[in-house]
């Protein structure tokens, strides 16, 4: 059984926790897309992680970790995060950690590009992690990038990032950010590069064996529905295919080997960065942050908090054909009264069940309600479905009912053990 595990809403949705308690019965488990711009909490055995480019699986000892062709890979946020591992006691050996050759590489003037675009927007701004995700992803379609395999040949990757230099220089130099030379650049990832030469191969067939031979694979996505490129708040989205189908094209598995897609989703809605928000609500806001709760894992930024969003989610259940919903942090409602769900937008007097594509129409959706009855009650001690309270399973329920796919798990707590399976 090969697994995706999928952000249903604007990240952070908590599925590093999802794909830590998944891992155990997994062999491989893979990063299709994404950067560093994704931090993914696992808290096992008390010890807290952040993870960036590595995969969730990376704790779980005998687990095979890949690095596929779809992200963008920063060779010095990569090399650096292996030592902070290592040091926690965790070791990463090339033959746990597999990373593709054509994988694109981030390097320093991407990440200047994207603070330049950022300054230039002005209140336009995406508000993005600045790790330089965007002109990454953008050289890539331009064909201007640079893959691992290219990186890897010293003569080459000189004559191509000259000719990228060229035209991004202008650029910078014209936002008064500081130029680039070939040599410094080159210089800035050679360390890196040699740390991380033992781990770059040719993962696509490596993975088509291990699915060939019946391995479990699972798919750790980054970011959410609502970020990725085409289906999200665009363009306050993110540069990847963050949705299902980013997996098979990430990867060189195709379609036929994903048998599951596990939708991750808060029981609450937060947002970090810009973009709409269509139940965004301070009250909610304040209470999540006042529990210490709802600080990014990335950039430390304060996330956005709202209530349920099921116009979100219906979309995102359908464009990813979510076979089992995950549905995390229900204890952060624990003590609420009553609990608000969006069923629909009203934009301009009709009522809509799916998001709209028209960028300003946002900006007018109001949020039509369905209030609930809260449960008032700790819950992150409940291990099954029966244990939790009775409004907490109404409201559950509901959920799924509204967003139309069949709740799997249910998030009480961020520990790996806090999590109920149904
Ligand atoms: P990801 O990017 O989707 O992996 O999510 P993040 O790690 O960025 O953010 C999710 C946050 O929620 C982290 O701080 C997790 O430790 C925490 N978390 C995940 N599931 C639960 C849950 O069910 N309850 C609580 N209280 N925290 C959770
Ligand atoms: P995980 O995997 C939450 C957001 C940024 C910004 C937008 C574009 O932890 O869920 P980018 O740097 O990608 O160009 O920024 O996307 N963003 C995330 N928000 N979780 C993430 O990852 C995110 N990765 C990017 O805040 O709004
Ligand atoms: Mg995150």
């Amino acid at each position: 059984m090969n697994s995706v595990v999928t952000g249903l809403q604007w990240g952070d949705e908590g599925k590093g926790k999802i794909v830590d308690f998944l891992t155990e019965s997994a062999d491989f488990v893979v990063r299709g897309q994404g950067g560093n711009n994704a931090g993914h909490t696992v808290i096992a055995k008390g010890v807290k992680y952040v993870l960036h480019l590595l995969p969730s699986g990376i704790l779980w000892e005998g687990k095979i970790c890949v690095i596929g062709n779809g992200v963008v890979m920063d060779p010095v946020g990569l090399v650096k995060e292996i030592d902070d591992l290592q040091e926690k006691g965790i070791s990463v050996p090339p033959e746990r950690l597999l990373i593709s050759d054509r994988a694109h590489v981030v390097l320093p003037y991407h990440r200047e590009l994207d603070a330049a675009r950022e300054a230039s927007l002005g209140d336009r701004k995406i508000g993005t992690t600045k790790r330089g995700i965007g002109p990454a992803y953008a050289d890539k379609a331009n064909r201007c990038g640079l893959r691992l395999a290219d990186l890897l040949n010293k003569e080459l990757a000189a004559e191509l990032i000259e000719l990228r230099l060229a035209e991004a220089n202008p650029i910078l130099a014209s936002y008064d950010l500081p130029q680039f030379n070939t040599a410094d650049v080159l210089a800035s990832v050679k360390e890196a590069l040699e740390r991380l030469r033992p781990h770059i191969t040719n993962t696509i067939p490596i993975l088509s064996e291990a699915y060939k031979a019946g391995k479990e694979i699972l798919f750790e996505g980054a970011q959410g529905a609502y970020l990725d490129v085409d289906f999200g708040t665009y363009p306050f989205v993110t540069s990847s295919n963050t949705t299902a189908g980013g997996a098979s094209t990430g990867s060189g598995l195709p379609p036929h080997a994903i048998n599951r897609v596990i939708g991750v989703c808060k029981a609450y809605t937060t947002r970090v960065g810009e973009g709409p928000f269509v139940t965004q609500n301070e009250d909610i806001s304040n209470y999540l942050h006042g529990l210490g709760r709802e600080f990014g894992a990335t950039t430390g930024r304060a996330r956005r908090c709202g209530w349920l969003d099921t116009v979100l989610l219906r979309f995102a259940c359908m464009v990813n054909g979510v076979t089992d919903l995950a549905v995390t942090n229900l204890d952060g409602l624990d003590e609420r009264t009553s609990i608000d769900i969006c069923t629909a937008y009203r934009i301009d007097g009709e009522d809509h069940t799916y998001p709209p594509a028209d960028r300003e129409a946002w900006n007018r959706a109001e949020p039509i309600y369905e209030t609930l009855p809260g449960w008032q009650e700790d819950t992150t001690a409940c291990r099954t479905w029966e244990s939790l309270p009775e409004n907490a399973r109404n409201y559950l329920t509901r959920l799924a009912e509204l967003s139309g796919a069949p709740i799997k798990y249910v998030g009480i707590g961020p520990d790996r053990d806090q999590t109920i399976l149904l």
